[in-house]
């Protein structure tokens, strides 16, 4: 299996917890760090909608918090037959921590396609642009 299918898989596996009722759209995202390790996360909806947050942020957050600074690649999964490209909030905040990394969007169908951020996020705002 290639680097970027088993990150799909930890993708797959985080999107289990996904708790999205209110869109019934479950989400799972994975990024993998330098160090090896790779980290899972979901969606999580909340009742006041606005305070929902993207299974990618989910999984860089956790990534960071436990020190991470060094990434190589993102996978994000959904069931959708469209595959499903980060948000731009989220777009912005990979780009931030991540780079330029390869985004492998897969569903649970077996499509996969890999985009680079910088594709992704072009002409970019970050702390070079001040
Ligand atoms: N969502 C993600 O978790 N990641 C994406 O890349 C797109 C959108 C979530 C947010 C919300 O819980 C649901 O999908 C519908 O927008």
């Amino acid at each position: 299996m290639s680097e970027h299918e088993s990150l799909v898989v930890a993708a797959k596996l985080a999107r289990e917890n996904a708790h999205a009722p209110y869109s019934n759209f479950r989400v799972g995202a994975a990024v993998r760090a330098n160090s090896g390790r790779i980290f899972g996360g979901c969606n999580i909806e909340n009742a006041s909608y606005g305070l929902t947050v993207c299974a990618e942020r989910v999984a860089l957050f956790k990534a960071l918090s436990e020190g991470e600074r060094d990434f190589s690649a993102v996978a994000v999964v959904t069931d959708a037959e469209r595959l499903t490209p980060p948000c731009g909030a989220c777009r912005q905040l990979i780009w931030e921590f991540c780079g330029d990394v390869p985004v492998v969007l897969a569903n649970l169908q077996g499509k996969m396609k890999t985009f680079h951020m910088g594709a992704l996020l072009p002409e970019p705002f970050d702390s070079s642009s001040f």
